[in-house]
């Protein structure tokens, strides 16, 4: 890690990896890289203030993700591999699985923190809460088009699954399940 950080050319090295064998470790290996200097990277980055789609194409999608305090993601999926990196803040990542009546329950959980790398598989069920007092600021990287795939939302506690959407990420969206 140099003294400083260009992010393009970030986007341009996961781009590059995204595109060939071995995927998700090759890009994993570049955001733990990224963030193993997490203080000069939150001092690098513009404070975007939300989440911003740094690049995207049918291989790649690259997020800076923002959340904050107390704010929570509800459960989903993204049926494709990804990759986690925090430099600052804390988020809880809370896993869910198929509990064979229909339903979900969470199978297990993991706070990221600044240097933090976090792999999750194609079929993978989580939600993310910031619990840190700051804004928790990671890059996510997805290898394939988020925006475009047909994806869900969990209602945990309903058990029921949800449409990727508006309606139903509003309906969902401030339940905390735990
Ligand atoms: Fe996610």
């Amino acid at each position: 890690m140099n003294e400083s950080f260009d992010i393009d050319a970030m986007v341009d090295r996961l781009r590059d990896a995204a595109a060939g064998e071995d995927a998700p470790r090759r890009v994993r290996a570049i955001i733990e890289e990224v963030v193993a200097d997490p203080d000069l990277l939150a001092a690098a980055v513009p404070h975007y203030g939300k989440d911003v789609v740094l690049f995207e194409d049918d291989t790649v999608s690259i997020w800076y993700a923002h959340f904050d305090p107390g704010k929570m993601v509800p459960a989903h999926d993204h049926q494709m591999s990804a990759v986690i990196g925090v430099f600052r803040g804390q988020e809880r990542n809370n896993f869910y699985e198929a509990d064979g009546e229909g339903g979900l329950r969470k199978s297990s959980d993991v706070v990221l923190g600044p240097g933090d790398v976090l792999s999750i598989g194609p079929s993978a069920i989580h939600s993310v809460a910031c619990v840190s007092a700051v804004p928790c600021n990671g890059f996510h990287v997805y290898m394939g088009e988020l925006t475009t795939v047909e994806r869900s939302l969990f209602d945990v506690k309903a058990g029921k699954r949800l449409p990727f959407d508006e309606a139903s990420y509003a309906a969902l969206i401030g339940a905390d399940d735990g």
